[in-house]
């Protein structure tokens, strides 16, 4: 470690609240594509794009331009007490992705997406009840906290968290009692154990899921359970809120994850990639459903004038983008697949969203992890964990397939020397 490196991490020892978990000693000074740079100038081949977030690479001069143009007309006026064009424009562009006549809530990320979320289900349905997931990443705020369960230590301490929620098993083929495919199991358990012990669904407001559950370890739920969940809470009028915080904007191959799963959600959260880098979340759902009345719900930055020119561009070009995400997330995934270990358990994910799973003792296989990304690390590709034991793979989705593939390589030789 050098001087430099060696003096940035003591001073955010020092004076930055220490409650993140950082994987290796990576300090960035620039970016430009799918590659970043060390304060010393080392190159790293970025699987992080800090954390799904940049979508169209580091450095994207069509974002850098729309910003810079932006800030020249002004940098903010805020949407609670005022108007202005681009808020409509992209509101506009983000209703043009549903299949039904939609409207937007702009915010500044994926937790205060969630929160908004959990006010509209209960606004609009007069009802209390919000039932989760477990295993679920939805946000670290005091309402959204309610349905983060990937890991205790999220929660621990925190207690007592939003009132009148509960958490139910994600169809996860690893669970001992979930088998193959477990959703018929489940939604009985819903119907028959829930909504008859529990809570009487007439007083549920609306489920709330991560289409593929991100940071609980890249979980593909089998492809039917969101159409079949989203039928039975139909039922009893219920919502279904699809948490596409991580999984939107292109990341999985298609604009929004739910389309891979033939359902149609009453509301999205989204965040990360929306604003290119630049904070933006937003909620979208059913025009009849987003009706909180005037002055029950806003936010001072939220739809920021500079996020949202980043947005007009993220919402042009990614759609561009899906196939090359499609076919080099295939490639990457196949790479992974050839990986000659006994430890790797697994690999999983749609699209660029991607996930290695290590196990040993056919338990998770955490050190292992560590070592893996360590190991990448020192050898120039920056990954992180997801889960107990997943290396998580999502790079930025302009990545070069050749770029990708010497990237994976790398990780590969890492699992292989475990
Ligand atoms: C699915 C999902 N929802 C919500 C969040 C919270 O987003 P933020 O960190 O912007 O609050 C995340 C963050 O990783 C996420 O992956």
């Amino acid at each position: 470690m050098t001087d430099k490196i060696f003096q940035i991490i003591k001073d955010d020892q020092e004076y930055l609240m220490q409650s993140f978990r950082r994987w290796y000693p990576f300090i960035i000074d620039h970016g430009s594509g799918s590659l970043v740079y060390d304060v010393d100038g080392k190159e790293y081949i970025d699987f992080n794009a800090g954390i799904g977030v940049i979508a169209l690479g580091h450095g994207n001069t069509k974002i850098i331009d729309a910003v810079k143009a932006q800030m020249e007309k002004f940098f903010h006026y805020s949407l609670t007490d005022f108007y202005y064009e681009i808020a409509v424009d992209v509101a506009k562009k983000l209703s043009s992705f549903m299949p039904y006549s939609a409207k937007v809530f702009y915010t500044n990320s994926g937790t205060e997406s969630v929160e908004a979320a959990i006010k509209i289900a209960r606004g609009h349905t007069g009802r209390q009840w919000i039932i989760g997931f477990i295993n679920s990443f939805h946000g670290r705020t005091l309402g959204s906290l309610a349905f983060t369960s990937s890991k205790a230590i999220q929660r621990k301490s925190f207690s007592p968290l939003l009132p009148s929620t509960y958490l139910v098993p994600y169809p996860d083929k690893r669970d001992p009692l979930c088998k193959e495919d477990c959703t018929e199991s489940l939604l009985a358990f819903i119907e028959d154990w829930i909504f008859k012990k529990i809570v009487d669904p007439t007083e549920v407001a609306a489920f709330i899921a991560e289409p593929i559950q991100g940071e609980g370890g890249v979980i593909v739920p089998p492809k039917d359970f969101f159409y079949k969940l989203n039928s039975l809470l139909k039922k009893y009028g219920i919502l279904l809120i699809l948490d596409e915080v991580q999984t939107g904007i292109g990341r999985t191959g298609k604009m929004f994850a739910f389309e891979h799963f033939n359902v149609v959600p009453d509301i999205i959260c989204l965040a990360k990639a929306l604003g290119g880098g630049i904070p933006l979340g937003a909620v979208i759902g059913r025009k009849e459903i987003m009706d909180l009345p005037p002055g029950s719900h806003a936010n001072t930055f939220g739809g920021n004038p500079l996020a949202l020119a980043a947005s007009k561009v993220i919402l042009d070009e990614v759609p561009k983008l899906l196939d090359h995400v499609s076919s080099v997330g295939k490639e990457i995934m196949e790479e992974l697949e050839s990986t000659k270990s006994p430890y790797l358990y697994e690999v999983r994910g749609l699209g660029l969203l991607i996930g290695a799973e290590l196990r040993k003792d056919n338990r998770p296989f955490s050190e292992g992890l560590e070592k893996v990304l360590y190991n990448s690390f020192r050898r120039g590709v920056l990954a992180i964990g997801a889960g107990e034991s997943v290396v998580r793979i999502e790079p930025p989705l302009t990545i070069e397939e050749e770029l990708a593939i010497k990237g994976t390589k790398i990780i590969k030789e890492e699992i292989e020397k475990l």
